[in-house]
């Protein structure tokens, strides 16, 4: 049984459970109340997010090659597709109007490692769909391109200066590939140190969430004795064109397995909402560096195993943030494991 072997990994994580940082922080808010918007059964990992402009939200699992879109507002879940020949489905993001790039590939949660040869970038088109039957027909699914160097594509991001350009990192290799939907075309973007996967940490997981804006790339490293969240300037093809700047070094709230960040959302201000997994944690990142920890804690249930985050997009939900989760998969938290969830949060005033 594939889930059997997590608990001997997890028996294996206890060792690695780090002290709480010397580094101090601005402050703790107090647990402002998180709302379920949907459930999926237990040992489900929901692993990343887009909103779309109508204001429901399409998630990825990571332990099944699916997509699945949800409404806040009826709390309904529907699968939009379960992509063939993979086990995973990881980054999402909008690259044009209601259309979605998607990667998939081969991740085992059991090892924690993926499959060089497995991936492949595919995009999920809404507007395609014709007028008379809108609100029935399926958006239409194209498989725009393999990967075949990669070996763990996790984040991906719109890169808003080249049409139809999303970037793809690669958390294993430490990279960022570029990829155009529209031809298929594809080339490593950026290679950088502070990207790398760590090799003496608990998995190998470098470079995870990024998100492209005013010509930088914001980017976390999970397991980076050094850089947790940064950022490095790119041109117009997402090249770079100066070197990494540190945000956040070293993380100043307490970590598990020595997980320190997962994926991330830019809110107006230019802070950085990121979850943190295993480390059950929603912090929030200023842009000079300063972090608030705003929900949760080490083995806390309310956003425990949260893996990424996106902000509303239709009037009255821009401030709600919503938040992904495994469930608590990777470290369990006080009352134990529970399916992966799409949580809410009111950030105003946080
Ligand atoms: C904030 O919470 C952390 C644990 O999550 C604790 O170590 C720290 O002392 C708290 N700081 C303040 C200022 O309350
Ligand atoms: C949230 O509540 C948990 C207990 O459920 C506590 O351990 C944690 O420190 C609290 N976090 C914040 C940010 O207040
Ligand atoms: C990925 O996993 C699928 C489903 O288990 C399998 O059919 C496929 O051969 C795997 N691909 C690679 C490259 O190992
Ligand atoms: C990798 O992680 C270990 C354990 O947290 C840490 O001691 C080491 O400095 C890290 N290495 C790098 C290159 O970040
Ligand atoms: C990206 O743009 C830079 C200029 O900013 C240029 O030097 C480089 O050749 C371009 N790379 C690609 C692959 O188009
Ligand atoms: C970070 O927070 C501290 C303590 O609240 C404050 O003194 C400092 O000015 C802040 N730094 C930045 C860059 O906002
Ligand atoms: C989910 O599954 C795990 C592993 O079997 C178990 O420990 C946990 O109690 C389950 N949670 C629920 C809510 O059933």
């Amino acid at each position: 049984m594939l889930y059997s072997s997590i608990f001997a990994l997890l028996a294996c994580a206890a060792h690695y459970l780090a002290p709480a940082s010397a580094v101090p922080f601005t402050h703790n808010s107090s647990n402002a109340t998180v709302e379920t918007v949907y459930s999926f059964p237990n040992l489900t990992w929901v692993e990343n997010i887009a909103v779309r402009g109508n204001g429901k939200v399409l998630v990825t699992l990571i332990t099944a090659p699916e997509v699945w879109e949800i409404d806040p507002t009826t709390h309904t879940a529907g699968l939009v597709y379960s992509f063939p020949d993979a086990t995973a489905a990881t980054g999402i993001t909008e690259v044009t109007d209601d259309v979605f790039a998607v990667a998939i590939g081969n991740w085992s949660v059991v090892t924690a490692a993926g499959t060089k040869g497995s991936w492949s970038i595919w995009t999920i088109d809404y507007r395609s769909r014709q007028t008379w039957s809108k609100h029935h027909s399926p958006p239409s699914i194209r498989k725009v391109t393999d990967i075949p160097g990669a070996v763990f594509l996790n984040g991906l991001t719109m890169l808003p200066t080249l049409d139809n350009t999303v970037l793809a990192g690669d958390s294993e290799l430490g990279l960022v590939n570029r990829v155009n939907t529209h031809t298929g075309a594809h080339s490593v973007a950026i290679q950088d140190s502070a990207f790398a996967a760590n090799a003496t940490a608990a998995a190998l997981l470098g470079i995870n969430g990024i998100h492209v804006r005013n010509g930088y790339l914001y980017f976390t490293n999970s397991f980076s004795a050094s850089l947790v969240y940064g950022r490095i300037p790119v041109s117009s093809n997402g090249s770079a064109t100066g070197s990494v700047q540190t945000i956040v070094a070293t993380p100043p709230y307490p970590t598990n397995i020595g997980y320190h960040a997962d994926d991330f959302a830019l809110d107006g201000d230019g802070n950085a909402w990121i979850t943190t997994d295993a480390s059950s944690t929603l912090v929030k990142a200023a842009p000079g560096g300063n972090v608030t920890i705003i929900e949760g804690g080490l083995q806390a249930a309310v956003v425990a195993g949260c893996t990424s985050a996106a902000f509303g997009r239709t009037r009255g939900k821009r401030d709600t943030l919503y938040i992904t989760t495994n469930g608590g998969l990777v470290v369990p938290p006080v009352g134990g494991i529970v399916g992966g969830k799409v949580l809410a949060l009111n950030t105003r005033g946080l």
